[in-house]
């Protein structure tokens, strides 16, 4: 190993304590128009606005705007996206910040990576059949991706691989958003989160 290896190294290992007092991360999955950000929006406020906890919105698209700007949507690109997204996910919650991340994510063996990287990590599954998310059509993309015009869009022309066993199941096609949200709420206060 040469020096300059060995000085990162001890680096990595002093800032990789864990931080008396660590977040988590609520990891929020599904499809497109499912709910994602729309829940986790209103998660971050509650948990702001009603907890005095510290909390940071990672949101898909507005990541891909900045930090993940030269990805596309090929799983290798989509995966690479969650690796960044997981490695800054790690970063927060360890340090105090909890982190509500909303990515479609749709490949479980990236998940699982996550899951095992991330301090106290939450998966919420958002559920929603893909007709109501169509249906929905939040962005207008189902209808381009009907017609044709966007390649490996989610449910439709690419896999969506659903959690198996998340700590947290929403179904938004039967519940109102504040039922969604009081789901993730409780989880986080039965389990000594908040
Ligand atoms: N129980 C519910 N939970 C969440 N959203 C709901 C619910 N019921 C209805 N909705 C509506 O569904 C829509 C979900 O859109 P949202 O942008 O949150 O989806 P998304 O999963 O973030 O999609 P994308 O992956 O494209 O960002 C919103 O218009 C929201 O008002
Ligand atoms: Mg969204």
């Amino acid at each position: 190993m040469s020096e300059n290896n060995e000085h990162v190294m001890v680096h990595e290992d002093k800032w990789e304590k864990q931080n008396e007092e660590e977040g988590f991360t609520l990891w929020f999955t599904g499809l497109s128009g499912s709910g994602k950000s729309a829940v986790a929006d209103r998660v971050g406020l509650r948990l702001e606005e009603g907890y005095g906890h510290k909390a940071e919105r990672l949101d898909g698209d507005i990541v891909r705007q900045h930090l993940t700007a030269d990805l596309g949507f090929t799983k290798e690109d989509r995966n690479t996206n969650i690796k960044r997204v997981s490695f800054l996910a790690e970063l927060l919650s360890r340090n105090g910040v909890s982190v509500l991340a909303s990515f479609i994510s749709p490949y479980r063996e990236r998940r699982q990576k996550t899951r095992e990287q991330v301090t106290n990590f939450i998966e919420v599954f958002v559920k929603c059949p893909i007709d109501v998310c169509a249906e929905r059509d939040v962005k207008g993309l189902y209808e381009k991706a009907r017609r044709g015009e966007i390649e490996n869009f989610t449910g439709i022309s690419d896999p969506y691989e659903e959690p198996e066993n998340p700590e947290i199941l929403l179904e938004t096609h039967e519940e109102e958003i504040d039922e969604s949200v009081q789901k993730v709420i409780d989880y986080l206060d039965d389990n000594g989160y908040l």
